[in-house]
């Protein structure tokens, strides 16, 4: 819940900024016998077009959070964008970009609210990293989408300088954390792994490369 409102207030800040600068400026015009009907409409459209895309954000979190637990075959690639376009203003507020490279179209099968979590959660500890790595301003987050004959490889790296050899066996284990009390539970990777590994009967796993952590999942093709 925390982590929504957050995320909300987030996709807010910029467009709240707009509408009240919109009407700044038809008051201070008006003060001075200035307006005049175009920028009436000018302004109105502007403050409608920033109130749909804050009506289309709590859209977009009611339908994500639903509770939707039925198997289906789909290209990962779609709930891949949904996650970024939900947490791109977070991304952008701390520096950080990404790239997405879609080397493959193919589907794959499970519940895809399940599927959004997992990447949701490596996702956000891909933040987290970058934004608590010493020294560092801003950060990069890659993700590539691969496939074989049997499976889909899905890796997500980031820049935020890795997990150290010592963590790296206990990181999916529940309540691992090292992140403050309030920061962390340490539930978000043995969830995801729960998921891919069970549900998607695929594997998740971890390594570092030069900047930071590299998450890999592979998903089998051609479950019914
Ligand atoms: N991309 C990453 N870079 C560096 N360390 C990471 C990364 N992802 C996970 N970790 C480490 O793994 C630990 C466990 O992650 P996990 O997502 O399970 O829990 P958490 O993020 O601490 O809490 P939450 O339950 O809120 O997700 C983190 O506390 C962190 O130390
Ligand atoms: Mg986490």
């Amino acid at each position: 819940m925390g982590e929504m409102i957050e995320s909300i207030a987030h996709q807010w800040r910029q467009p709240l900024n707009i509408i009240g600068l919109a009407v700044a400026e038809i008051e201070m015009k008006r003060s001075f016998g200035l307006l005049k009907e175009e920028e009436i409409e000018k302004n109105s459209t502007i403050i409608n077009n920033n109130l749909a895309f804050m009506s289309n954000t709590i859209d977009d979190f009611r339908n994500f959070f639903n509770t939707d637990k039925k198997s289906v075959h789909f290209d990962p690639i779609g709930p891949i964008h949904e996650i970024f376009a939900l947490i791109g203003e977070q991304l952008r507020y701390a520096n950080i970009t990404y790239r997405i490279d879609e080397q493959c179209h193919k589907e794959i099968f499970g519940v895809v609210n399940e599927f959004k979590q997992v990447i949701l959660n490596i996702v956000n500890n891909a933040k987290e990293a970058i934004k608590s790595k010493h020294n560092s301003t801003e950060g990069k987050i890659d993700v590539i989408l691969r496939c074989d004959a049997t499976h889909f490889y899905i890796d997500i790296s980031d820049t935020g300088g890795g997990i150290s050899p010592s963590i790296q066996e206990r990181i999916f284990e529940p309540y691992f954390t090292t992140k403050l009390h309030e920061k962390g539970t340490g539930i978000g990777l043995y969830m995801s792994k729960v998921i891919i590994e069970k549900h998607f009967e695929g594997l998740l796993s971890v390594s570092n490369n030069r900047e930071g952590a590299l998450f890999t999942l592979s998903i089998p093709l051609g479950r019914e």
